[in-house]
């Protein structure tokens, strides 16, 4: 079994201004920048990306986007290419659930989205998840394999990937899955992946987001298949965050 080093990711998605995230980003670098075993990550707005980025340059800390485009280059006002992210960023979450929902994402656009991410140097942060619905009907085993099925169709960037389960019902509620339901999904998760490329599986990180705070990050790093977190609400606080960094990693 390889070991796999834990994630601990924070998705700042549009709360901040580029001033708050200045501060968001000096806090972490104060207290995580000498945590170790643990890969850090904070993904702040676009208009941020270049401050931040230099901020934390040189640091232990990786700088993520919150969406890329699937198109090289061209005619496709607003968006940002994942030629543009390059020095400015090593990872890029692509297919949260607020893009799939609000923004009419598929899993097609995800997997192009992957792809060019990875084709660029880029590490996509691949979500997928059920919703409240699907959960209640008690497929939501069978509708996350398929989810991240075709969300990774074609592709073959394995040691860039990382995977995070996040269900819709838990995300910005305050209740996060159970570490049993969490370790049950992303072990779902980790099988698609032992199918589509058997070799990978063990060494592609699952994390697993959706009101992570440190209250719970425990129990769920202790899971076999966690392999860490995707976290929105706790990593706009860089104590809180920081907390969850020292839980991954050894201080
Ligand atoms: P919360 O941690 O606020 O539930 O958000 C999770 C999330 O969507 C991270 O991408």
């Amino acid at each position: 079994m390889a070991l796999r080093t834990p994630v601990i990711a924070g998705n700042w998605k549009m709360n901040t201004d580029i001033e708050s995230d200045l501060e968001l980003a000096r806090g972490i670098l104060e207290q995580s920048d000498a945590v170790i075993g643990v890969e850090k990550i904070v993904c702040p707005p676009f208009v941020a990306l270049a401050s931040v980025s230099e901020l934390l340059r040189g640091s232990s800390i990786h700088v993520g986007a919150q969406n890329v485009s699937a198109n090289e280059n061209g005619a496709y006002t607003g968006e940002i290419s994942a030629a543009m992210l390059k020095g400015l960023t090593s990872h890029v979450i692509v297919g949260h659930s607020e893009r799939r929902a609000l923004y009419g994402e598929t899993s097609g656009d995800v997997t192009a989205k992957a792809a060019a991410a990875a084709s660029s140097g880029l590490r996509p942060i691949l979500c997928v998840g059920e919703a409240l619905e699907v959960r209640q009907t008690g497929n939501a085993e069978s509708f996350v394999a398929d989810q991240l099925e075709s969300s990774l169709a074609g592709y073959s960037d394995w040691d860039a990937l990382i995977v995070a389960y996040e269900p819709v019902w838990a995300i910005g509620t305050g209740e996060a899955a159970t570490s049993d339901q969490a370790q049950e999904m992303t072990a779902v998760c980790r099988g698609v992946i032992q199918n589509l490329a058997a070799g990978a599986a063990d060494s592609v990180r699952v994390l697993y987001g959706g009101s992570v705070n440190s209250g719970n990050i425990a129990e769920l790093l202790e899971q076999s298949d966690i392999d860490g977190a995707l976290v929105g609400e706790a990593s706009l606080k860089a104590d809180e965050f920081s907390r969850l960094i020292a839980a991954a990693g050894t201080v």
